[in-house]
């Protein structure tokens, strides 16, 4: 699209923003990202077809602003540089308190003008979105209140993940997206390039990575991955799937680049890289299709193959950032190949967590010699992470904190807060997700600088990410669901003060921005609507055996320990999701089994347990439940054997399975083994006996 159109697209899209705030009249501090300072003056500006332009943008940048003052919808003369009333000016001036980031802008809105000023083409592009987001629509055209703002961003990196593997995004849908993430001063997009379900960006010296490793005889990525995992030649009947040509890739690229947003392409390695290996099989460890994820770190074509490929893209990628995958490599196959043995005995490797080390310190050299700089997940701490590199930090911020406190920048984008393919609101009300349970305001709450840093420390965080894997989300409309609104709470996390955030005034902002995405063609989750926590979780519960002794007769899992010993009779309900630190997880042996000491010999009349099923995660119902009391902890009467058939009809669920009747006894044993088909984990959080 030619920069005119694209100018044009957006006088449209600043008139249907106009209409949708006829229908919904708003308070002109209605802007997302919070501003840093923003004063109400009185009166208010009118653009008329009076209104003139100024700006003193040279070059390039200038012709994008003369092309967008022809086509705003009201038609804005060109103005000059002493022209004060009835004009918007866009100045570039120099650097000074009030603009200390390239990304800050001042706009002041008086009756007579509207003045934009920042130190680069992008505070001003920033400074435009706010007076876009503050028109609004008048009987003479539009109007703005008079206000003064000054304005910075928190962080320099603003990002935006989209998995365009599992299903594939086109370039329209992602050009769409990439308007409404630059309206609120997003900044970078990152794109999922590759992995196992296809790989989506030409390169001319591996035309099978596109005629062949892009495409599925399946469509849905769940049935694909419950199935064969197969690929299939691109001009086979059915194949599903595609890629971005490379002329796609320099559309988006220059699309993004009119919108202030930098694309950081990611190419995985060494592994969720079985689409490549089935393409290219001499690349993996077994020589065979279908075998392997993991490229071969032992053989020399790998290094061949990954730099040719990463030539091509950084040929078409001006991003100084090049995203190489790095995550949750198997590496199982390393141990036995003789390659890969070799390369280890010859670089006197001590693991194959080093070998990993070694392919990431070796693309990090070749991307450094071409000026580029090493982006990966936080797995390539493990092993010694490469000198230059910056971390995004995933699982958790352990990753994040490692890569800052040795030096190295890091990206935040921990999976609790920042990973918005989890259900938004009640998963039974939900399209099915991958699982856990990460509301807009949860999203909100997020600090991307963890309390233990240093200032010197915190400065290295680079910023913050918020990520949508695609598994479960096969159409655009879904995809535009789960991104709209979260996402805009991860661009106030990434952008605005701390001291400027505040939940109930930005959830007001919100409900008004999903009615604007609404209105211009978007398919945000209908917040208004939102149905919330799990009720039982919103208030402690009650019961004879709180703050009891629970003797666990088979371990609770290190990896879910929720708050240890006490969590099952602390009162506290767990949320929509085991990752909470509320629910208790058991994998180990038949799974829960724990008896309470309720210190004397007590009249009982039920006990309940609550569990959960989240098939994507392996966590299930209990194929049997045996309650059971006694006086001496040793000698147990049965109250209750119930067995259930787990079946996988329904992805998620949450289930009390309960005793009631008439019993006495100190100790209350509570067994919930799980099935044999299915194994997998147990969950529940908190045993009630009343
Ligand atoms: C990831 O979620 N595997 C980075």
């Amino acid at each position: 699209m030619n920069i005119r159109k694209r100018y044009a697209k957006v006088c449209l899209f600043l008139w249907v923003l106009g209409m949708c705030l006829l229908a919904h009249p708003i308070k002109a501090q209605s802007v997302i990202p919070v501003p840093l300072k923003m004063e109400q003056g009185t009166g208010s500006f009118l653009l008329s077809e009076k209104t003139k332009l100024y700006t003193n943008l040279q070059g390039g940048e200038a012709q994008l602003w003369e092309n967008y003052l022809q086509t705003l919808p009201v038609p804005l003369k060109k103005g000059k540089k002493k022209d004060t009333r009835q004009v918007i000016s866009l100045l570039i001036t120099e650097k000074n308190d009030r603009l200390p980031s390239p990304e800050s802008y001042t706009l002041s809105v008086t009756p007579e003008r509207v003045l934009i000023q920042a130190t680069s083409g992008a505070g001003l592009f920033y400074g435009m979105q706010t007076l876009l987001q503050l028109f609004q629509p008048s009987a003479t055209g539009y109007s703005v209140a008079s206000v003064e703002i000054e304005d910075t961003p928190r962080f320099a990196y603003r990002g935006f993940m989209l998995d365009v593997s599992r299903h594939f995004s086109t370039k329209e849908f992602v050009k769409k997206q990439i308007d409404a993430l630059a309206y609120y001063k997003i900044n970078r997009l990152h794109l999922h390039l590759t992995d196992a379900a296809g790989w989506r960006i030409e390169i001319k010296k591996y035309p099978l990575l596109t005629e062949f490793a892009a495409w599925r005889p399946e469509a849905n990525w769940k049935k694909w991955w419950n199935g064969d995992r197969k690929y299939v030649r691109f001009d086979e009947p059915g194949a599903s799937g595609g890629y971005y040509t490379q002329d796609d890739i320099r559309e988006i690229l220059d699309y993004a680049r009119q919108h202030y947003i930098t694309v950081i392409p990611e190419i995985e390695m060494p592994s969720h890289s079985e689409e490549v290996l089935a393409a290219y099989p001499q690349l993996s460890c077994s020589g065979e299709p279908y075998k392997n994820s993991d490229f071969c770190v032992g053989n020399e074509e790998t290094f061949t193959f990954l730099e040719n490929v990463l030539t091509e893209v950084m040929e078409l990628f001006p991003s100084e950032y090049i995203h190489v995958g790095g995550d949750e490599a198997g590496k199982s196959a390393w141990k036995t190949c003789p390659k890969c043995q070799k390369r280890m005995k010859d670089k006197h490797l001590a693991n194959v967590d080093e070998l990993q080390s070694y392919l990431i310190h070796r693309i990090e050299k070749f991307l450094n010699d071409h000026g580029r700089h090493l982006l990966g997940w936080d797995e390539i701490l493990q092993g010694g992470i490469a000198p230059n590199a910056t971390v995004m930090s995933w699982r958790g911020e352990e990753g994040g904190i490692a890569a800052v406190t040795s030096g190295h920048h890091a990206i935040m984008t921990p999976g609790a807060y920042c990973y918005i393919d989890s259900y938004q609101d009640a998963p039974y009300s939900q399209p099915e997700a991958i699982g856990g349970y990460l509301p807009l305001k949860k999203v909100y709450s997020y600090n991307p600088i963890p309390a233990s840093l240093t200032p010197k420390q915190a400065k290295l965080v680079y910023g913050v990410q918020g990520n949508l894997w695609v598994e479960y989300i096969p159409t655009p409309e879904h995809v535009e669901y789960m991104v709209y609104p979260r996402i805009l709470a991860l661009a106030e996390v990434g952008w605005s003060a701390p001291e400027r955030k505040s939940w109930p005034d930005f959830h007001t902002r919100a409900l008004k921005a999903v009615a604007d995405l609404q209105a211009k063609g978007y398919h945000p989750f209908d917040l208004k609507n939102e149905i919330g926590s799990r009720p039982e979780s919103t208030q402690p519960v009650k019961h004879l055996a709180l703050g009891k002794k629970v003797i666990y007769n088979a371990p609770y899992s290190p990896h879910y320990p929720a708050q240890g010993n006490t969590a099952l009779t602390d009162g506290i309900r767990g949320d929509w999701t085991y990752g909470d630190g509320c629910w208790q997880g058991f994998i180990d042996g038949d799974r829960l089994d724990v008896t309470i000491d309720l210190e004397a010999a007590t009249a009982i009349h039920s006990v309940t347990a609550a569990f959960m099923q989240v098939i994507g995660a392996e966590v299930f119902l209990p194929a049997s439940v045996t309650i059971s009391v006694s006086d001496d902890g040793t000698n147990f009467t049965e109250l209750k054997h119930q067995t259930f058939e787990v079946t996988k009809a329904n992805p998620i669920k949450f289930t009390d399975i309960s005793w009631e009747g008439n019993a006495r006894g100190r100790y209350v044993r509570y067994q919930a083994k799980a099935g044999k088909e299915f194994g997998g984990w147990i969950f529940t959080d908190e045993i009630i006996v009343k």
